[in-house]
């Protein structure tokens, strides 16, 4: 998976900011229904907060939503290509694109940020979520969808979130541990039940108040789709 690419930028637009119809124009697909990058973003409580992080923001969607309740949102992703992307769209609240029906066959499409966003409080960085700031603390949120089974060494991502955020704060993770030693040397993949090793890695720091599957999905072209499902859970830091 090339996260520079033009055609994974395009997947990306069209999850975080398609139509229904464009993400899954089959009535088989209904379970594709779900915007994933809104759905995550509901985990939270929807008391207004001063300061969330999106780590592996990618396109920036689920950073828009968290803007809605929050006085300051970070978006932060390793792929520059997204990063860009992101800023365009906070500058223009707008931006053009092509994504593939099939083949040469491309359609264009305009991805707009989400109804009820605070553009101006959102900013975008790139930046590696196993190596992030030191000045990175005093988060009320943080948020990581589809991130940890894409990282080297995912325990350095849960070593350093009890101190990014505040006592109380909270935290959401999705992922589909969808492990690949495309991403993360088998070394660092863990051996038994994923949901399990995630608990036992957040345990002393965090309350899971729930968790739950999510259904996500990713329109390769018109006649193939990648169809996740991602254990979502929302924490408060201890
Ligand atoms: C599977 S995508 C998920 C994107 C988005 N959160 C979503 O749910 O649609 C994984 C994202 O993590 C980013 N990523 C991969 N490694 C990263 C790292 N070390 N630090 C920050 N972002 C990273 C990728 O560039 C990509 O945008």
């Amino acid at each position: 998976m090339d996260y520079e690419s033009n055609k994974v930028l395009s997947d990306y637009l069209l999850m975080h900011y398609g139509e229904h119809d464009q993400r899954m124009p089959w009535s088989f697909g209904k379970l594709a229904a779900l915007d994933f990058p809104a759905q995550t973003v509901s985990y939270f409580t929807q008391k207004r907060v001063a300061l969330s992080l999106d780590l592996g923001c990618a396109v920036g969607a689920s950073a828009f939503h968290l803007s809605k309740t929050s006085g300051k949102v970070i978006g932060l992703d390793l792929s520059h290509l997204f990063i860009d992307t992101a800023n365009q769209l906070k500058e223009n609240g707008e931006i053009d694109y092509r994504f593939q029906e099939e083949g040469r066959h491309h359609i264009a499409a305009t991805a707009k940020i989400p109804e009820g966003s605070v553009a101006e409080n959102v900013s975008f960085a790139q930046g590696d979520a196993m190596n992030l700031p030191d000045g990175f603390k005093g988060f009320d949120r943080v948020h990581a969808a589809n991130l940890l089974c894409r990282l080297p060494d995912p325990m350095k991502l849960l070593d350093r979130l009890p101190s990014l955020l505040k006592q109380g704060g909270e935290l959401v993770l999705a992922t589909p541990f969808s492990w690949s030693e495309e991403f993360t040397p088998d070394e660092n993949i863990p051996q038994g039940d994923s949901w399990e090793w995630l608990q036992g890695a957040l345990e002393n720091d965090f309350e899971c108040i729930k968790h739950a599957d999510e259904v996500f999905t990713i329109r390769d072209h018109v006649r193939k789709f990648q169809l996740g499902v991602s254990k979502v859970s929302q924490w408060r830091r201890l």
